[in-house]
């Protein structure tokens, strides 16, 4: 049995902060942003969290499948910027679409989060276990990112995007997925505060280590060598030479590493669809954000062959290929 991609949905906040608001709080420039990146906005959640951002994807999701929420039997959500450490994102999901019957749990592989969703959606539907998956990305990103560091602050958007994993004849053809923890420090979020009484002398307030810190050059090399040979490798395990494939659906961090990766696999940049021009990198939630969009224009077909491939801290990185 595979795994096939039945609905797709997405939520991004309203607010919306160009690269020129931005270059009057910190010393960019638009100019710099874009040509580096190829950003030019993200969506900042005001007011919205990254519960209730997931819950609004989900919904739309299972109306575009068809599925009500009653029948979906797990879910599992893939983030890094949730509020809290318990109830997980995917239980509060579950209670606010009203999937009474789903098992719930989130699952954390930063921006390669939605591929290791995906993939462990189709394990649990290989096995036989569950049919019908619901799998959301979420992230509330402007939350981690200091917003004084003009080297991280620029690349970062929040949103949510959802899809409906059943179980088909047609469908999840390969996936490939890594991890590597030795790499871990070239980009970290030690996020929630110590336990400061202990530690005489610190300052109260959030330490700095609490927001992203990422050294960009060594992420953009992982980037560029790891996704065009996991992608390699996907093509490989599952016998599909590149031509029959019809999109490219890369995590959304820079335009500069997505055309590199279209050079590398020899494939025209055409088949590589971007919309980190509008949402920054959104981490979890930037494939099936995508993913919607080009479902909903009407770009993806029954039957397209579409790989799909996620990268970033842990380090980690993933690819799949499926037959939409
Ligand atoms: N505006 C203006 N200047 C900036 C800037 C900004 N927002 N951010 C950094 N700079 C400056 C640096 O201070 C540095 O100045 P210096 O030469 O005077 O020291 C200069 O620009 C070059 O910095 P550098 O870090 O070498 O730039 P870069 O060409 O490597 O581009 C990234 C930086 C972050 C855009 C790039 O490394 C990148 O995209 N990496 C991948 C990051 C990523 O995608 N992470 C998420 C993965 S999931």
């Amino acid at each position: 049995m595979k795994t096939r991609i039945t609905g797709t949905g997405s939520y991004l906040p309203e607010k919306i902060i160009s690269n020129e608001e931005l270059a009057q709080w910190v010393d960019t420039s638009d100019e710099w942003i874009s040509t580096r990146t190829g950003i030019k906005k993200r969506r900042i959640a005001a007011g919205e969290t990254a519960g209730e951002m997931a819950a609004r994807a989900a919904k739309r999701a299972l109306e575009n499948s068809g599925t009500s929420s009653e029948q979906i039997q797990m879910i599992i959500v893939a983030t890094c910027s949730k509020e809290q450490c318990f109830p997980s994102l995917a239980c509060q999901v579950q209670k606010a679409i009203g999937a009474v019957s789903a098992a719930a749990f989130d699952l954390s592989a930063a921006c390669s989060g939605f591929l290791y969703a995906l993939n462990t959606a189709h394990a649990y539907i290989r096995a036989g276990i569950y049919e019908k998956i619901l799998i959301v990305g979420t992230e509330v990103l402007s939350d981690l990112v200091d917003w004084t560091d003009r080297s991280t602050c620029v690349l970062f958007g929040d949103g949510a995007g959802a899809v409906v994993a059943e179980a088909s004849e047609e469908g999840m053809d390969g996936f490939v997925q890594y991890a590597d923890g030795s790499k871990g420090e070239v980009l970290t979020c030690k996020g929630r505060s110590r336990k400061k009484f202990f530690q005489d002398g610190e300052e109260d307030g959030k330490p700095e280590d609490s927001y992203i810190s990422m050294n960009g050059q060594e992420v953009f090399k992982f980037a560029v060598k790891k996704v065009p040979e996991c992608i390699e490798q996907v093509l490989e395990q599952t016998g599909y030479e590149k031509e029959k494939i019809r999109w490219y659906f890369l995590h959304q961090a820079n335009s500069r590493i997505i055309r590199s990766v279209a050079k590398r696999l020899e494939e025209p940049e055409e088949k590589f669809p971007m919309n980190l021009m509008e949402y920054g990198n959104t981490s979890a939630a930037s494939i099936p954000i995508l993913l919607d969009e080009m479902n909903r224009k009407g770009e993806l077909v029954r039957g397209d062959k579409v790989i799909l491939s996620g990268f970033g801290a842990g380090l980690t990185w993933a690819a799949a290929l499926l037959t939409w």
